[in-house]
């Protein structure tokens, strides 16, 4: 773990960079820019961030590492002009600083207008306005084939047509999958939190469902204590990151046999696509490999069940595997 912690020369601004491994390749990540409580956690969360990146670039197949950038800004509007301008310009010398080790992308309070406005001053950065352009179809073409390697695993077949899939959160990427989904014949329950949605179900009552998946699109943390004894699911498949409250839920799904597809890689598609970048961005080759997250998924579920361990610890054991820090057991 490389850790470079900067205060920005033209604007005052706390930067850190954490770069989880670069084991199997630069450390790819977003950059973040938030308004931290203090810089210690802004730290703290480039560190969780880039550990996080790095299991599921390796559980995904990429030659990639984990990393992550944090930004702390002041509380109130984000910084626009100039003074934004500043900032980016300051992060962009602190990326050059790891010299290729550490890409840095969009993230959460930053745009591809500001990866932009980096690659003027590194050419570390990825997801520029004419690059591999929007995420969300090719995360939302992993997470249904996802649905099929769940829905094979279950039912022995991996066809979505008469299955009930409740999508919850119907932005970029849920509403693509629904869309996909209902053309495959799939019956829907929809529910977002903005209530203009059209055939909104209601967010508490999709959760709920008693349907053969639940697909969370939406915000993390969504499988809480009180909701796992709830669920009326059989298979939890989706977009949202971090979408298990805690970790330790991964084992209370297996009891009540609900089957847990790991959100890090199902939700891969984007940075599936972002990285091809790396490589010459190609849309074709980016969607063929988006669309092979059906066996990746697959394969973590056969070796959940025939080593009788949680979905959540095979994508680990699959991750660490790749990674080379343990030894290889047969699958
Ligand atoms: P988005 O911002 O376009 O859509 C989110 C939708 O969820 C909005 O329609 C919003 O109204 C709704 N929503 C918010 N809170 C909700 C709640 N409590 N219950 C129900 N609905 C709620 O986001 P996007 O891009 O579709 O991403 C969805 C999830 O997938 C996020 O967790 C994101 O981190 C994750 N993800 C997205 C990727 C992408 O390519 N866009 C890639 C990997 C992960």
């Amino acid at each position: 773990m490389t850790l470079l912690e900067r205060i920005g020369r033209r604007s005052g601004v706390d930067i850190a960079i954490a770069v989880d491994s670069t084991a199997l390749g630069p450390a790819l990540g977003g950059c973040r820019m938030w308004p931290y409580p203090t810089r210690e956690d802004a730290v703290a969360d480039a560190v969780r961030l880039s550990g996080a990146m790095t299991l599921k670039a390796a559980a995904a197949g990429l030659r990639l590492g984990g990393g992550k950038a944090v930004i702390r800004v002041s509380p109130g509007p984000r910084p626009a002009g100039p003074e934004r301008e500043k900032i980016l310009r300051d992060l962009a010398d602190a990326v050059n600083e790891l010299d290729g080790r550490y890409i840095t992308a969009e993230d959460v309070g930053t745009t591809s207008a500001d990866m932009e406005v980096l690659a003027r001053s590194t050419r570390w950065v990825v997801g520029r306005p004419g690059g591999s352009g929007d995420p969300a179809p090719f995360t939302a073409a992993g997470v249904g084939v996802s649905i099929r390697a769940c829905l094979r695993h279950l039912y022995g077949s991996p066809d979505v047509a008469g299955r009930s899939v409740a999508v919850v959160g119907l932005g970029a990427v849920g509403s693509r999958l629904a869309r996909e989904l209902s053309a495959a014949g799939a019956e829907l329950v929809l529910a977002d939190v903005d209530p203009s949605r059209p055939g909104n179900a209601g967010v508490h009552e999709a959760l709920r469902a008693a349907v053969d998946v639940l697909a969370p699109c939406a915000m993390g943390g969504v499988i809480d204590t009180r909701l796992v004894d709830e669920l009326r699911c059989r298979i939890i498949c989706g977009a949202a990151n971090n979408q298990l409250a805690d970790d330790g839920l991964a084992e209370r799904l297996a009891e009540r046999r609900i089957l847990w597809a790991p959100d890090f890689i199902v939700n891969a598609g984007g940075l599936i696509n972002v990285a091809m970048e790396l490589d010459g961005y190609d849309a074709e080759l980016a969607m063929a490999r988006a669309l092979d997250l059906e066996r990746v998924v697959g394969r973590v579920l056969r070796h959940a069940e025939g080593a009788r361990i949680t979905p959540l610890a095979a994508a680990r054991w699959l991750a660490e595997r790749r990674l080379g820090s343990v030894a290889p057991v047969a699958a």
